[in-house]
Formats: C-alpha cells, structure tokens, sequence
C-alpha cells in the first residue's frame, strides 16, 4: 500500500474527491441523505484508503499524546465513527477497553480487516440511536472530525449524542478542524466555531483544557482544537 504523502496516493485521493463531490449527499441533507453518502464513499472505494478523504492510516498525533499522559488502565472507551480504525487501535493499546462503531458498514469490516487481531470491540451503529446500554457508560469518548462532517439538524443533535455517552467522572476528548466565530465554511468538512465546542460545555460537561493547534498539507495551514471535558 502506498503511503499517504506521495504523488500517486495523492492524485488518487483528488480524483476520488471530485468523484464523491458529485454525488448527492456530499454537502449535507437529511440523515438519509448523509448516511448514502458515508456509505458509498467506503463502498466504492475499491479497497483503496486513498478515495477516504479522512483516512491517515494512522492515528492522529494529538491523541497519541494524550493518551500517553492518560493510560488506560482498563478503563472503558468508544471510538465514535471510527472510520478505518487508526484512533481505535491507539486508544485500545494504551489500555482502554475499545470499543468503535461507525454508520457505515464498509468502514467497520474494512477496520476489522485491517486489524485482525485486534482487542478493538468494532460495530456497525447510529450515533443518534446508539444501544441504551451505551448511555453514561465510557470513561474515554473520543470525537474525531465527526460533528465537522456533519451539518444542519444532525450537527445540532450530535453535541449531546456524543456527551451522552460519557460516565460521571469520565472525559470527552474533542479533535476537529475549529474557524472564528461567524466565519463562513463551505464544507464539508464544517470546522467548529469557538460557540460549537462550548456546545458541550451545555450538555452537563467541565471544559479541562482547550490547545488550538495547526496541521500542515500541502500549500494549506489547517487550524484545529483538542479539547478536553469532564463529567464532574
Ligand atoms: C470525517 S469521517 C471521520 C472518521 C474518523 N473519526 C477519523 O477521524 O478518521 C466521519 C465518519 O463519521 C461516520 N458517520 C457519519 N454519521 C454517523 C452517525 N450518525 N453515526 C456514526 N457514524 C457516523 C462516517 O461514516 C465517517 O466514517
């Protein structure tokens, strides 16, 4: 597999943009609409991470450094929509109980696939109708670039589907491209505004910290947040 820096792998990954650009659903809708889309980007991607247009193959830097100042230890975590599986398997080997789950089923056996011998519990789930027995339930959640891909009501309903899944005593771990206050996006994906993180601070969770922070591509500086909640 080539890697994800070179030319190829990048020409492959813009053809495979312009392609799913053009097909209905890529810049919002209704949750039918938007649930087509995810699952045809993995379904027609042909095995090749280089048509994900989020797939690293590898986990993000930022978690890995977090994780290494919060091991595990045991404790519970959920992956929400897992993608390919990178963060997955990062929180699982620092010693959290993974679990990860996606809306598209492509991505969950393409995760599994690619990691066959993981400890990851991956599964094919709705983050707006997820099984009871997940509610208040983690110690670790962690949201990587999920409420950024989505936008109108899915956006609104998505700060407290993912808050409700975090445990009294537990953290939200937030990863998302941000944007000031106000300024346009013409997404996906959507960064964050500093008023949508705090979303989260009015689903019962304590803002920890918040680290703004850059990711360098190729003739682009792309602004980020990691932001860190807790329920007290
Ligand atoms: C931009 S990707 C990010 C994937 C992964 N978190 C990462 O960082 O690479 C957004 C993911 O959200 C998933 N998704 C979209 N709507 C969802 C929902 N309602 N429930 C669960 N997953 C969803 C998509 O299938 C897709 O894999």
């Amino acid at each position: 597999m080539s890697d994800t820096g070179d030319e190829d792998f990048m020409a492959r990954r813009d053809a495979a943009r312009e392609r799913l650009d053009r097909i209905f659903g890529s810049k919002g809708g209704d949750a039918d609409d938007r649930r087509t889309w995810f699952e045809e980007v993995y379904d027609t991607a042909g095995g090749d991470p280089a048509a994900v247009p989020w797939a690293d193959l590898k986990p993000k830097e930022k978690l890995l450094g977090w994780l290494a100042r919060h091991p595990g230890e045991g404790r519970r975590a959920i992956d929400i929509a897992c993608g390919l599986g990178d963060n997955a398997e990062a929180i699982s080997a620092a010693g959290y109980c993974t679990t990860a789950f996606d809306l598209a089923q492509g991505a969950v056996d393409w995760a599994q696939a690619r990691f066959p011998n993981s400890s990851v519990d991956y599964l094919q789930a709705d983050l707006f109708s997820p099984p009871v027995e997940w509610r208040g339930a983690f110690d670790l959640v962690h949201e990587c670039y999920t409420v950024q891909a989505l936008h109108g009501d899915l956006r609104e309903k998505s700060y407290s589907a993912i808050a409700s899944l975090v445990k009294p005593g537990g953290t939200l771990l937030v990863i998302s491209r941000s944007r000031g206050e106000g300024e346009e996006a013409s997404g996906p994906p959507w960064p964050l505004m500093p008023s949508e993180f705090a979303r989260f601070e009015g689903e019962g969770l304590r803002l920890v910290g918040s680290n703004p922070y850059i990711v360098e591509r190729p003739g682009r500086i792309i602004p980020h947040v990691i932001a860190e909640y807790r329920r007290d």
